[in-house]
């Protein structure tokens, strides 16, 4: 059989289980399980594939049929401008998040070193894409998960910013170390009732810690802001992302603890996704 063959073959199964990036997800599958690109697929689609190959291609379209997110299967995802590792351990980053770094890349824009804290730092790619961007910042990641930490530091060697990170398996409210400039987090913010109806894809395969934000969603919300009036220094920026419906109630929790709240910003579906405060 050839790759034009074996694709459409593909395509056909994830088509039938409704899947509606059956035609992109069948190339980038048929990329990893022949240790290629996909230009190389796209280029090469008459060639024989080889048994052993087209084995693994029929299991990674199984997979996919199941709904397992395509970055699992391939265990990487493009985040601002770098490539993350990432495994089933971690959430998998999104293009909503990346409102943060702009956001993030606007408010340093003239500083010259900062020390920035990211609490639930997951794959690393909000900390590490600003370090990436910020060459004399330093940053430190928290998880509760041992999984996300080692992850974070295999991209943070990837992106070659190793050096100037420290990362800590904790709960957040274990954790004591430090003043920073910058706080940023994008916790785990889902009522946990609510996590039955995201999409299965969500719901079946990426972890319910970094989902699950308790019985009314704020639970975590409440300990990354209680943590960070610790932590953050006075003027100090504070950067956390929130779910849709969530905006007054956490201003109100950040007003308690002294916060002053610069601007919340709206996600791409126009939904408030991040609020920007300063400690006073
Ligand atoms: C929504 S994910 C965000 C991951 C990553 N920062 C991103 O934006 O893609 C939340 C992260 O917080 C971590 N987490 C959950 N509860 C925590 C806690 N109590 N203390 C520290 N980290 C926690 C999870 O393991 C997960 O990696």
């Amino acid at each position: 059989m050839n790759i034009q063959s074996a694709i459409i073959e593909g395509v056909n199964i994830l088509q039938g289980k409704h899947i509606q990036t059956a035609q992109l997800d069948a190339e980038i599958l048929m990329a990893k399980a022949l240790g290629k690109d996909r230009k190389y697929i796209i280029l090469n689609n008459n060639k024989y594939i080889q048994c052993k190959s087209l084995g693994y291609f029929k299991e990674l379209i199984k997979e996919r049929s199941s709904r397992k997110p395509i970055a699992y299967l391939i265990n990487k995802k493009f985040f601002w401008n770098s490539e993350f590792f990432i495994t089933s351990d971690t959430l998998i980053p999104r293009p909503d998040t990346e409102l943060i770094i702009e956001q993030i890349l606007k408010i340093t824009k003239h500083k010259k070193n900062m020390n920035i804290l990211d609490i639930g730092v997951g794959s690393g790619c909000i900390l590490l894409s600003i370090l990436n961007e910020r060459k004399k910042f330093y940053g430190t990641g928290i998880d509760i998960s041992k999984n996300c930490i080692n992850i974070s530091k295999i991209n943070a060697k990837n992106l070659n910013v190793n050096t100037r990170t420290k990362f800590y398996k904790t709960d957040v409210d274990k954790f004591y170390f430090g003043k920073y400039d910058l706080i940023v987090s994008n916790p785990p913010y889902i009522n946990k009732h609510n996590l039955k109806y995201l999409d299965i894809d969500v719901a079946n395969f990426e972890p319910k810690i970094a989902l699950d934000g308790g019985l009314d969603g704020l639970s975590e919300i409440r300990k990354v802001i209680k943590k960070t009036s610790e932590l953050i220094k006075k003027n100090g920026k504070f950067i956390l992302e929130i779910g849709f419906d969530q905006k007054n109630k956490v201003i109100n929790l950040l007003k308690k603890k002294d916060f002053y709240i610069n601007c919340t910003l709206k996600d791409f579906a126009n939904n408030d996704r991040c609020i920007i405060s300063t400690k006073i």
